[in-house]
């Protein structure tokens, strides 16, 4: 019996990994990979209260008084995604991932398994057909953000992280809730997204927390859910929250939310695609009165950062109730938008330098592999000299990027004691000639032509 299992499991596994090679995956990430900079959306029902896309959960509320307190006050008028797609692009981001539907099992579009849904809202229409649309006529790659998790619909058992946690007489309703139901439920409305909508390039499920009292792969039958999705949508790139993480070909990237890995991740050893989802202040959803907004130059040093380990960045955008993106996140996204403008080189197509360069301080490098060219992100202005440790014989050419211009270097000189004016460094080193002023760009760029 033992053996028959093992040998049935060797066969699932011999078949995953009969599906695609790792040349096919790298291919099949290819756009991902080089794009690097994508748009998070979380728009739901929680902008109307406007105090985190959990609030549901935090303030323990059952789902029908959440729906009778916010779902026909749910009317964004203002909402016109050209113009969030406009900011998008102008931002530098190449791709959108859209909460179609978040742990409060609220819908954007107009589904026919729910009416918990858009449509059924005063603003009374599908919200995600004209998004698509938008987000496409700019030239942005679309994936959708579906929730596993689901706060609203019956037949979804009370867990550890529901709202309705610890509640004795909702808890003993379990029993009469069937699992099979929900799951069948989550494959019509995954059917639906990735049937309607056209190519839909990338797909984020949200999550799993197996365990006791927790929900995993057998919960949502994870593996149907991918299957499903490979099916339907051949090429789709699919993120790692499906509790999938031990199964060959059970995800594509993983996520690090909400935290600087300190380097690229591995798995087993090899490194991972990987890309790390952020926000603007903490929450997800439109939190009007979070104070913790991260600055322009944080954000565009967490984008260079990112890329200097290999990785992609999500940064989130939370709509207001009436459909708009607020002045904080505006102002931020322009920031970038203007960082980005000028210096984008340095980001698509780019990835770690290789190893042998050792980042100058106060620099993160990126580099990319096509054209060989390294550049140095200077995160604080120095006086007049920026030391490159051991880069003596390794480059030929360097300049600005912001406006081309060319940045002149010498080998280190030895340290002449006799001399005050001689300049000491490793004789390995090259030493680039820096104005003393700053350049009018938050963060500037050089870049390196290697030899
Ligand atoms: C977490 C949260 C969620 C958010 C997501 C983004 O899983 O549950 O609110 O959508 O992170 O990655």
């Amino acid at each position: 019996m033992k053996k028959l299992t093992l040998f049935f499991l060797l066969m699932a596994s011999a078949l995953f990994a009969q599906i695609e090679t790792p040349e096919q995956k790298k291919d099949r990430l290819a756009w991902w990979t080089h794009d690097r900079f994508g748009m998070f959306i979380h728009w739901g029902l929680y902008a109307v209260p406007a105090r985190h896309e959990w609030i549901q959960n935090y303030e323990r509320i059952p789902a029908e008084q959440y729906k009778e307190r916010y779902f026909d006050k749910f009317n964004p008028d203002l909402y016109d995604p050209k113009e969030w797609a406009a900011q998008a692009k102008k931002a530098g981001m190449k791709y959108v991932v859209l909460t179609t539907r978040h742990h409060e099992g609220f819908a954007l579009w107009d589904t026919k398994f729910s009416d918990f849904k858009a449509p059924n809202t005063p603003i009374g229409k599908d919200l995600l057909k004209p998004f698509v649309e938008a987000f496409r006529a700019e030239g942005l790659k679309v994936g959708f953000y579906f929730s596993l998790i689901d706060w609203h619909h019956p037949d979804f058992t009370i867990d550890r992280v529901h709202p309705l946690r610890g509640n004795k007489e909702a808890i003993a309703g379990n029993s009469k809730k069937d699992m099979n139901r929900f799951r069948k439920f989550l494959k019509d409305q995954l059917t639906e997204l990735l049937t309607d909508y056209g190519k839909i390039d990338l797909l984020f499920f949200d999550f799993s927390y197996p365990g006791e009292d927790g929900k995993g792969r057998k919960d949502w039958d994870s593996e149907g859910l991918l299957a499903l999705t490979r099916k339907l949508q051949p090429g789709i790139i699919i993120n790692d929250r499906l509790d999938l993480n031990n199964v060959p070909g059970g995800y594509d990237y993983v996520t690090p939310e909400q935290f600087m890995p300190a380097r690229w991740p591995e798995r087993n050893g090899v490194r991972v695609p990987w890309e790390t989802c952020q926000t603007f202040s903490g929450s997800w959803g439109y939190h009007r009165d979070e104070n913790t907004w991260k600055s322009s130059n944080q954000l565009i040093a967490m984008l260079i950062e990112v890329v200097s380990k290999g990785g992609n960045l999500l940064l989130n955008v939370g709509p207001t109730a009436r459909g708009n993106f607020d002045a904080r996140a505006t102002s931020r996204l322009d920031a970038l938008g203007e960082w980005m403008r000028y210096n984008s080189r340095s980001v698509y197509g780019c990835t770690a330098a290789p190893e042998e360069f050792q980042r100058p301080e106060n620099t993160f490098l990126t580099y990319n592999p096509e054209t060989r060219r390294l550049y140095v992100h200077m995160l604080q202005w120095p006086f007049k000299t920026l030391y490159l440790p051991g880069f003596k014989g390794k480059i030929k050419y360097a300049q600005f990027l912001h406006d081309g211009s060319e940045v002149k270097y010498t080998v280190s000189a030895k340290a002449d004691d006799a001399s005050h004016m001689a300049i000491t460094a490793g004789d390995q080193d090259l030493i680039l000639q820096m104005p003393v002023e700053k350049p009018g760009v938050e963060i500037p760029v050089i870049e390196l032509f290697l030899e």
